[in-house]
């Protein structure tokens, strides 16, 4: 089996697409409810896009004039490299990092961006980087701006050991179109990588950040979109 962290990022990443085109993650219920909120908004948005990815997500949500901006970031530059001619079509100012969300998030500049965005990415940091993480987007935001936040989050009461068993039973019975070893892989991901909080959790640390208005979008199983503005 192959050690380099290419090979290894290609062949999660090829799960994932299969995660996505089989919706087994909820991505057309929440792209329908984002998108409506999107489709509000006029003006070409400034936008930063945290652990995007390849970008193909977001992008279905966009036409092309509806983006002035995109700033995207990751940890795998495997993934920004298909990012970037994902983004060709929309003829705007581009600027990828390979980088951790929240230190992208420290050095971006103040009360720039209209809309933060970050889709299945924010359950990997810790409780506390994510309290940062919402205090960082309260600073970078413009004042009618808002946060995109797609997540996966626990059950009201659920510990997190409760939270893997029933989430890693799910993908064992339910998650068919992947192969044995497919599903074994997304099992492995979520035991070391899934450190989901209750709505509830995320709702407080983004209120403690001077966000009033929180909303949720959409809601299947574990797998929530909400919009946080000042
Ligand atoms: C499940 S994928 C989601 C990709 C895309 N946002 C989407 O919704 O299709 C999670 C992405 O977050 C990235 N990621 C995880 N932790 C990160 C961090 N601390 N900083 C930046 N990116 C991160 C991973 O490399 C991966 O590309």
């Amino acid at each position: 089996m192959s050690t380099d962290p290419i090979t290894i990022f290609r062949k999660t990443w090829a799960t994932y697409q299969k995660v996505i085109s089989n919706n087994l993650m909820f991505h057309r219920e929440i792209s329908a409810a984002v998108s409506k909120l999107f489709k509000t908004n006029q003006a070409p948005l400034h936008l930063i896009d945290l652990g995007c990815g390849d970008a193909s997500h977001i992008l279905k949500l966009l036409k092309p004039g509806q983006l002035g901006e995109y700033c995207g970031c990751d940890l795998s530059q495997y993934a920004l490299d298909e990012a970037r001619k994902n983004l060709e079509p929309f003829g705007v100012a581009v600027n990828l990092c390979c980088n951790d969300m929240l230190s992208l998030l420290q050095q971006a500049p103040g009360k720039h961006y209209d809309v933060v965005y970050s889709s299945y990415a924010l359950h990997h940091l810790q409780t506390e980087a994510k309290q940062s993480f919402f205090t960082e987007c309260r600073r970078v935001l413009r004042d009618n701006g808002f946060v995109i936040l797609i997540d996966i989050m626990r059950d009201e009461g659920q510990t997190r050991p409760d939270y893997l068993y029933n989430y890693n039973k799910t993908v064992r019975n339910q998650w068919n179109a992947l192969t044995p070893d497919e599903r074994n892989q997304v099992q492995e991901h979520i035991r070391s990588c899934d450190f989901p909080e209750p709505a509830s959790v995320l709702e407080k640390l983004a209120r403690n950040a001077g966000f009033s208005k929180c909303r949720r979008l959409e809601k299947q199983t574990w797998h929530e979109a909400w919009c946080f503005e000042a």
